[in-house]
């Protein structure tokens, strides 16, 4: 799969197949991808907790409020992501320039998550509505969670949807 083919096949997934784990290989094929991201003075400011099995469903609860993520009931795996702290680089960097690097390098680490699961077959949604306060405690995390990512397999009957973005002139500008 080229990287476009796989920007165009990933989706948000919201029904998953709760009789079906994900392989151990195919999470680590993603955790690889995740872990040679590109971040800030190489700062890497984030750790990654793996969760499957009946502890996956103590996360699933976390993600679920005021009717928000219903569908996580049925998700087998999640990679909750939490936020370490910068290199003394990184963190010069982010005064000096008044950037909040961390969430930039959290973010693009899950978008190579999620574009591997993708290659290897897996479907994924990531969650920015969670429960950290629960979350620390059920997985004794002491930074910050930032993002959760829900990974599995699609339930069958999951068609890939129609993109809805802005347009090519809405997003860019050529000078
Ligand atoms: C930072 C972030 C947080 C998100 N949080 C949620 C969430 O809590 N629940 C959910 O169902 N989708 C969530 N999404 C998924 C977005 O709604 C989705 O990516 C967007 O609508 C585009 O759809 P697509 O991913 O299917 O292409 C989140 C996406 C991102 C990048």
């Amino acid at each position: 799969m080229d990287f476009l083919e796989i920007a165009k096949s990933r989706q948000s997934c919201r029904a998953y197949d709760r009789s079906r784990p994900v392989e151990r290989e195919k999470l680590l094929a993603c955790l690889e991808a995740a872990r040679l991201a590109p971040s800030a003075c190489n700062a890497q400011p984030y750790h990654f907790t793996l969760v499957t099995g009946k502890q996956a469903e103590a996360v699933g609860n976390c993600t679920r409020s005021l009717g928000m993520n219903a569908f996580t009931e049925s998700v087998p795996a999640f990679v909750v992501i939490s936020e370490e702290p910068y290199n003394l680089t990184a963190g010069a960097g982010a005064k000096v320039k008044g950037q909040d690097y961390r969430s930039v390098d959290i973010g693009i680490a899950a978008a190579y998550f999620t574009a591997e699961a993708t290659a290897q077959g897996l479907a994924t949604c990531i969650l920015g509505w969670f429960e950290e306060k629960k979350l620390q405690t059920l997985l004794h995390l002491r930074r910050p969670v930032r993002l959760v990512i829900a990974v599995g397999y699609a339930a069958p009957g999951n068609p890939l949807r129609a993109k809805k973005r802005k347009t090519m002139e809405e997003l860019t500008t050529w000078k």
